[in-house]
């Protein structure tokens, strides 16, 4: 079965983005020049996916109008013979891509807003992207292999990458099966944010996800944890008891936009790449080093 599918958990707060995620989203922050999401939008159209389904918040019409067509904002375009921007503001969404949406009405964590989204999955496999995190890959879409691992396999897919120690109580860990001496890409156990001393790795899970239909079964019996959510880490540890779940080590950068920092990495390397852009970038650098 394709994987054709997309989840996009979006009616979080964002507060580590406060005070300018108290009238904007956090996914619509500007990287350059386009809302953070439509980043994350383009690599899951780019690795196949047709159908995006937003998981959302009454505060989030913003995510949903910036997906919409503008017929007001195209007629205006065209009368000013803006053409260039015209095309840009049409084609954010391809035609043969859908656009849904569900609401999380309560804010009970990733897992939950995964669940949200059960009846539109129905029994197909799905991906979930978490649209904090950009992700460049160096070759080809990494989504887009994690998509053929998954075709080949048919186990679910999770892509990590190391971080320093210090950084494993914000992530999801996983712990990767030993053969040899070497490890193998099938992962053993998960654990949400494990203190650093409890941690089985140094590996995390960064936000990309290709799951069979299962995972809703366990999403269902996951008990909420102490500060009241349901994980989706847990749900794949129990997952785990019943079917593979392989990790694919990302190839490339990428960049925690829901925290200050990254968020101003992203703008510095999106802008490094951009032809009519980087020269300036790089003057101005120069001028502050
Ligand atoms: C979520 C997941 C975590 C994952 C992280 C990646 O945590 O629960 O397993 O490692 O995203 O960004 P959050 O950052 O939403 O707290």
């Amino acid at each position: 079965m394709a994987v054709k599918k997309a989840i996009l958990p979006v009616a979080g707060f964002g507060t580590r983005l406060l005070p300018a995620s108290k009238s904007i989203p956090k996914e619509m922050i500007t990287v350059v020049d386009r809302p953070v999401i439509d980043y994350v939008v383009q690599e899951a159209i780019e690795a196949g996916i047709d159908t995006l389904i937003l998981v959302t918040h009454p505060a989030k019409h913003a995510i949903e109008n910036y997906f919409d067509r503008d017929a007001e904002l195209e007629a205006l375009l065209e009368k000013k013979k803006k053409y260039d921007l015209l095309q840009q503001i049409k084609h954010i969404i391809p035609e043969h891509v859908t656009v849904v949406t569900v609401r999380q009405p309560e804010p009970l964590g990733l897992g939950h807003a995964v669940l949200c989204a059960e009846k539109v999955i129905g029994n197909d496999p799905f991906v979930v992207l978490l649209p904090d995190v950009l992700v460049d890959s160096s070759d080809k879409n990494n989504l887009a292999q994690m998509i053929e691992q998954f075709e080949q396999h048919q186990a679910s897919q999770i892509m990590v990458e190391d971080v320093a120690p210090e950084c494993v109580d914000k992530y999801g860990i996983v712990r990767l099966e030993e053969v040899d001496g070497q490890h193998s890409n099938n992962i053993l156990g998960l654990v949400e944010k494990p203190p650093v001393n409890e941690a089985p790795s140094t590996l995390a899970i960064v936000g990309r996800y290709v799951f069979t239909p299962e995972i809703f079964k366990y999403l269902h019996l996951a008990q909420a944890d102490k500060s009241g959510e349901i994980q989706l880490t847990d749900a794949m540890a129990q997952l785990l008891t019943e079917q593979k779940i392989q990790a694919v080590t990302l190839k490339g950068e990428t960049y925690d936009c829901g925290s200050k920092i990254g968020y101003i990495q992203a703008i510095i390397h999106y802008t490094l790449k951009r032809d009519d852009l980087n020269t300036q970038l790089m003057d101005f650098l120069d001028t502050i080093k």
